[in-house]
């Protein structure tokens, strides 16, 4: 990357990932054919639609449409395939729900620090499934599956992917579910919009508890994915760094309240329309404390991207990490490109400078590498992301798209 290039323009915005993902294996919860549409083209989603295939599903993909028919399904979902991401976990949902078994690879040790499962195992437990850990699998097994109250908040607030796993279950119980402590991030409310089209009986996603009366069986829908409001927060990021004007289309401003109040606390005006956002990038940014936290509170996904922006300026910004405590790699990243940052426990502590210079980086996570892209694009000099697998996980055509707004971005295939 080249940077100090101006950006201006209209970027599209993308289907969102985290929608994408527990929607498509939700289409495992029927026998009918399910269409989704805007759905991203990442690594990520491929991985997920491996998954499909092998448990027999047929998936079949037309530009940003998705079609999948799980007339048969196993129940078995296997490590080569389950350990390239994370998020492969939420199979187990739908496949209980459905099959009343269900058996996936645990997640792997996590770059992003520990990232349990038990909040997903004690929903399916209050369920009536029992559950076994064999081989490096986890066995989830209920004859019956029966509506339960379910509290659902861990030690680091309430958990998205678990929420998730826990209503597609419940969908198909007898009786009545109640998720207290539910996340109200709108990809669960997404979630539960497209199982509601299916026929599923979901009320209150959103809010902290979702209550879900079980039906016998779901049929088949067609849904669009909400966009992407990480992507689209990345995008604002690039715009308040660059300097210039951009425009973000196909996004929801409302989705990314908190990222337009933490950009306008750092000086920078947004002007908003129902699907649109305007960044009026100005300059450096003005130093502001910032504390992750759950939906509706600022972003964890979002964090590395604001370490980057915050890096150059006047004054001391903090940013608290309050979702994942360790989630920092950028940090020792972003000091090799001149970023004067330290940590203290989940805080770090950023001493704005006036300049970063560029440098090869190594890209460690989806949004660690998001980071390093937006520093990059700010640096003096050329900047060197290795291992950009890692943002091709979770954005699409990120090179293009900022090349497209003006930045200066080659992908470069290192031999060996
Ligand atoms: C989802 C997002 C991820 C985002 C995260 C937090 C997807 C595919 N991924 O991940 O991009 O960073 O939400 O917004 O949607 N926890 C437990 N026990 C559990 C589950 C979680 O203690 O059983 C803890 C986690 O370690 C973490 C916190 O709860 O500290 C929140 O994690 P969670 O919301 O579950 O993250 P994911 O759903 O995995």
């Amino acid at each position: 990357m080249h940077g100090g290039h101006k950006l201006s323009g209209t970027v599209n915005i993308s289907g969102s990932k985290n929608s994408a993902l527990p929607i498509l294996a939700a289409t495992l919860l029927t026998k009918d054919e399910c269409v989704i549409h805007h759905v991203p083209d990442l690594s990520d989603v491929h991985f997920m639609l491996q998954i499909l295939d092998h448990l027999g599903a047929q998936v079949e993909r037309a530009s940003g449409t998705v079609t999948v028919k799980a007339e048969k399904v196993t129940t078995e979902a296997p490590y080569d395939v389950v350990r390239k991401m994370r998020a492969s976990v939420c199979v187990l949902g739908p496949l209980l729900g459905r099959e009343r078994e269900a058996t996936v690879s645990l997640p792997g040790g996590c770059v992003i620090g520990d990232r349990p499962i038990d909040l997903h195992l004690k929903g399916f437990e209050a369920l009536g499934a029992a559950i076994r850990v064999v081989g490096g699998d986890v066995k989830v097994l209920a004859p019956q599956l029966r509506g339960a109250v379910i509290p659902m908040t861990g030690k680091f607030g309430s958990t998205v992917l678990g929420t998730d796993n826990v209503m597609m279950a419940a969908v198909l119980a007898d009786g009545t579910t109640v998720i207290d402590g539910a996340a109200e991030e709108p990809e669960v409310v997404d979630l539960a919009n497209f199982l509601n089209k299916m026929g599923a009986k979901v009320e209150g996603a959103g809010s902290r508890r979702i209550i879900i009366e079980g039906v016998k069986e779901l049929h088949g829908a067609e849904h669009e994915v909400i966009p992407d409001r990480i992507e689209a927060g990345t995008f604002m990021v690039a715009a308040a760094i660059s300097g210039a004007e951009v425009k973000l289309r196909r996004a929801n401003p409302a989705h990314l309240a908190t990222v337009s109040q933490a950009l306008e606390r750092a000086g920078y005006r947004i002007q908003v329309t129902v699907n649109s956002l305007t960044v009026l990038g100005n300059g450096e940014p003005h130093s502001i404390e910032l504390t992750t936290e759950t939906y509706p509170g600022f972003p964890t996904d979002m964090q590395a991207q604001m370490c980057a922006l915050l890096s150059r300026g006047q004054g001391i910004s903090t940013v608290t990490e309050n979702i994942f405590p360790q989630r920092f790699m950028h940090v020792s990243e972003l000091k090799r490109m001149g970023a004067n940052i330290s940590l203290e426990n989940n805080t770090a502590i950023i001493n704005g400078v006036t300049a970063l210079s560029g440098a090869p980086v190594m890209a460690s996570d989806l949004r660690a590498s998001a980071a390093l892209v937006l520093a990059g694009l700010q640096a003096d000099g050329v900047t060197e992301v290795n291992r950009v697998y890692h943002i091709d996980r979770g954005y699409e055509m990120i090179d293009e798209k900022l090349n497209a707004l003006g930045a200066q971005i080659e992908r470069v295939k290192v031999k060996g």
